[in-house]
């Protein structure tokens, strides 16, 4: 192992990222970080060509206003930028598509690091729906839709597997009536789809809840923070 992993101490390998490949690094933390939320984007590019593509690396970021954020990478392959980020800091706009397990396959297609040319839309069959205030199509077969202005980019890294963090203000949510009641969404129907590593994905068919505590749930005096 010498020479391999850096430290081996106990049951805990310690890594210093610094000393393995970007390919390692990227290994561990798409396995530790899952399971994760898959915004399947659709763009524009400046000529109009339609672009869409999924992001595993993506979050909410603010209710108020609605702000969420994904980060394309550079691609391994060719150290190029994606056609995502090219499209969104020409365009401004972008949709983020919830991805359900019905249409995990043509959300797969579409992960093909196919030429700018290239209209993912035509490539999946899936269906491009109008948005109301951007320019970017939706995905019909989603059962949530989010439109967004571009806010801000930040290029964290140019390096091959660098990411840059795209933050978009909502402007419009299109939810699948079927599914939203009082402005809470049923996971049941949604069927949402996270991401593990490599290849594979997990199902939100098995929940169960916890409610959140307040602090009178405990005995904070037991606890040692007791006036
Ligand atoms: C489920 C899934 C999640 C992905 N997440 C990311 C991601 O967070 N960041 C990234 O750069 N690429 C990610 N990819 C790879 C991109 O989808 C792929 O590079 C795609 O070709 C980019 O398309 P574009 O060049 O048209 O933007 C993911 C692929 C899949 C299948």
């Amino acid at each position: 192992m010498e020479g391999i992993l850096d430290e081996l101490d106990g049951e805990t390998v310690i890594i210093d990222p610094e000393r393995h490949t970007p390919n390692d690094v990227y290994k561990l933390m798409v396995g530790a970080i899952v399971p994760r939320p898959i915004a399947f984007v659709s763009t524009l590019s400046a000529a109009g060509v339609r672009n869409l593509a999924p992001f595993s690396f993506f979050t909410a970021v603010s209710a108020n206003p609605p702000v969420i954020c994904f980060s394309p990478m550079v691609r391994a392959s060719d150290g190029q930028r994606k056609d995502t980020l090219h499209n969104i800091e020409a365009t401004g706009e972008f949709v983020v598509n919830v991805v359900s397990e019905e249409f995990a396959r043509q959300m797969n297609q579409c992960s093909a690091e196919f030429p700018p040319d290239v209209d993912e839309f035509a490539i999946s069959g899936l269906t491009p729906v109008a948005s109301e205030l951007v320019k970017p199509p939706r995905v019909r077969e989603s059962h949530i839709q989010m439109e967004c202005r571009l806010l801000q980019v930040v290029h964290v890294s140019p390096k091959p597997l660098g990411g840059s963090l795209v933050l978009g203000e909502v402007l419009r949510f299109h939810v699948d009536e079927t599914l939203f009641d009082d402005f809470r969404i049923d996971p049941g129907r949604l069927r949402a789809i996270g991401r593990m590593g490599g290849p594979i994905y997990a199902r939100t068919t098995d929940r169960f809840e916890m409610p959140r505590p307040t602090p009178a749930d405990f005995d904070l005096e037991a606890a040692g923070h007791g006036g």
